[in-house]
């Protein structure tokens, strides 16, 4: 039989799965299978009942969610009109990522192998359980059933013997060329020029808007550890319009060092421009990249050099190098039995990609500059919840982001790319422009004027309710009560002012918890257990709405422990039943939560 095309989509947050699903296509393509990989939600899915052979690489988000590049997709395949032979002509597997430490630990990749069974497919073999908190990581598990998949595939599609597989170490040709221009088309090759078209329709991934930057001022008191920004942003005549609980992205750069010293370890020269080629015809160019290119915008707006390299990066680079010491090092920390040095080199000191390349000086110097795009992944936007209401602030956007530093044994401390960038553009000493755009976020409020909102939002977690509370407040809706928490009233007590100026007018009933002013530590779920009739009453007899934003890590899970407990100490509930309302609250969307890592 000959070979179909292979498919492999991928629902991607992070990166992860989306590198998983481009290693998947480079082994195919060694083993000389056509094969298309593609985010899900750029996937045209109603042809799906077509595909003979499909391989699915999804994500699982903190709490069970799917990533944001396969919403639309995951409405659709859970449409209830669907019957049941819709994919009876597809083999497929699943390959999930998750995290072990949560509740839904791959919930995302377990329901979707359940649906596609019941709409008809054939699983080639069981789902993948890819964990990160494998103490090998997640290749550990991936790698093994990896194995097995291309068994089952070969199987079924034998390969021809007159087309030999190419071996791990010959580099697979690269998925773009760059055709150097012999004169610059644009004497500026050092300004941003993120592609923007005339097209109708809102700002989006593809096309950005240029939001002039208004404020960048430190919310955090001198002597907090954490460095904590509320900025705000122009979006006159944008086409930007949202509501609160909605989600602003935002596409950071390199900063300008990152970007030299890579031209330098690299041989690049920053003011050449380039046009981009892909070496097969429906290969689509990278969205956002402007056409021609200089090196300078490629390297500054578009490679991810500050991010931590996978394994992927190592087993190309491993190919393409010239020098026999460090090729001999790559391939050891490319290989299955090197991922405990891998880890130890990169995972756990956040060692960049920039980094490395400064470590393997012969191999970056020798890098075709045609493989840039398969080495390097490109900067992914962030995700800020949006924390002003167009009702208060027309024609602005705020939010409130704090700046991530930390140190691990290397020596520069670690810095986050997008909240670092965003710290250093400073308003006031010019015209700062960020490229931007807004998209639903997890967070939907009542619309009905006297339907309760419990909000629980310590630390930057408060973002979402300042939009909030803005919006209902202008709308003149009541019964709005925000828990917020922070270390000490005096440092980062964020809006504080405001939120008292609102409690006095009697629109807000604000409840804080300093957690460093005394000597226990006092939490947002202690305030909460200590309210507990009064917030049983708000739900169980008021209707109210409970939502729940912040760090992901303990919090979370320690918030949901307190409400069950006040379900089973003033609701008289059972601790089963408890788990019954809880999930009925999630489901009739009176219980929403927005959590970030
Ligand atoms: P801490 O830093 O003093 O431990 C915002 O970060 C606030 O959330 C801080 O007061 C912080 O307290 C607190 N916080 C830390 N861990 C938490 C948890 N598991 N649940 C609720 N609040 C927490």
């Amino acid at each position: 039989m000959t070979a179909p095309q292979l498919l492999v989509l991928f629902g991607s947050q992070t990166g992860t799965a989306q590198d998983v699903a481009e290693r998947l296509g480079r082994e195919a393509r060694r083993r000389r299978l056509g094969c298309r990989v593609q985010a899900l939600d750029s996937y045209a899915v109603a042809n799906l009942i077509r595909e003979p052979l499909v391989v699915f690489v999804c994500a699982t988000t903190g709490q069970g969610d799917p990533p944001d590049n396969m919403k639309n997709f995951w409405r659709f395949i859970f449409r209830k009109n669907l019957p049941s032979t819709s994919l009876c002509q597809m083999d497929f597997a699943v390959l999930g990522l998750g995290d072990s430490s949560y509740a839904r630990f791959n919930f995302v990749a377990k329901k979707l192998h359940r649906r596609l069974l019941q709409l008809g497919a054939s699983a080639l073999l069981p789902i993948c359980l890819g964990d990160d908190q494998h103490e090998l990581g997640p290749d550990a598990i991936i790698d093994p059933w990896l194995g097995d998949l291309w068994e089952k595939v070969l199987e079924l599609y034998p390969v021809p013997i007159d087309l030999p597989v190419i071996p791990h170490g010959v580099p697979l040709p690269s998925k773009f060329t760059l055709q150097f221009l012999l004169e610059a088309p644009n004497p500026s090759s050092k300004e941003s020029c993120l592609a923007i078209s005339d097209s109708l329709g809102p700002p989006s991934e593809s096309q950005p808007f240029l939001a002039p930057m208004v404020t960048n001022q430190r919310v955090t008191g001198p002597s907090h550890f954490q460095d904590v920004r509320l900025i705000e942003f122009d979006i006159t005549d944008s086409g930007i319009s949202f509501a609160a609980g909605d989600v602003v992205l935002i596409q950071p750069s390199n900063s300008a060092a990152h970007t030299q010293q890579f031209c330098h370890v690299l041989g690049l020269d920053p003011s050449q421009c380039f046009v981009l080629q892909p070496r097969e015809p429906d290969v689509p160019c990278p969205p956002g990249l402007p056409q021609p290119c200089s090196v300078w915008q490629l390297v500054s707006q578009y490679l991810d050099i500050a991010s931590v390299p996978r394994r992927s990066f190592f087993e190309l680079l491993a190919c393409l190098s010239p020098h026999e010491l460090e090729r001999e090092k790559l391939l050891e920390l490319s290989s299955a039995q090197g991922q405990e040095d891998l880890c130890e080199y990169c995972s756990r000191p956040r060692r960049t990609i920039l980094e490395v390349l400064c470590d393997f000086p012969h191999t970056a110097g020798a890098i075709p500059p045609d493989y840039l795009l398969d080495l390097i992944p490109q900067i992914r936007p962030r995700a800020f919840s949006i924390a002003s209401s167009l009702l208060v602030h027309p024609k602005k956007l705020q939010i409130l982001v704090a700046v991530v530093q930390y140190r691990t044994r290397l020596k520069e401390p670690r810095r986050g790319l997008c909240s670092s960038w965003l710290a250093s553009l400073d308003p006031e000493k010019g015209p700062v422009q960020v490229p931007l755009w807004v998209r639903p976020g997890g967070l939907a409020f009542p619309e009905t004027p006297d339907t309760p909102v419990i909000m629980v939002g310590p630390g930057t977690g408060v973002a979402p309710f300042r939009a909030a509370v803005q919006e209902r407040v202008a709308q003149g809706q009541t019964g709005n009560f925000l828990f917020f928490g922070c270390r000490w009233r005096d440092q980062d007590f964020y809006w504080g002012d405001e939120w008292q100026e609102l409690e006095k007018r009697g629109c807000l009933t604000l409840v804080t918890a300093f957690s460093r002013e005394q000597g226990r530590k006092v939490y947002v779920q202690h305030r909460l257990r200590e309210l507990g009739p009064l917030v049983w009453e708000l739900l169980d007899r008021r209707g109210a709405y409970f939502y729940l934003a912040g760090n992901a890590k303990y919090m979370p899970t320690d918030v949901t422990e307190a409400l069950m407990s006040i379900f089973q100490e003033e609701g008289g509930l059972s601790h089963p039943n408890a788990a019954t309302y809880l999930a009925r609250l999630q489901r009739t969307l009176r219980f929403q939560t927005e959590t970030w890592a």
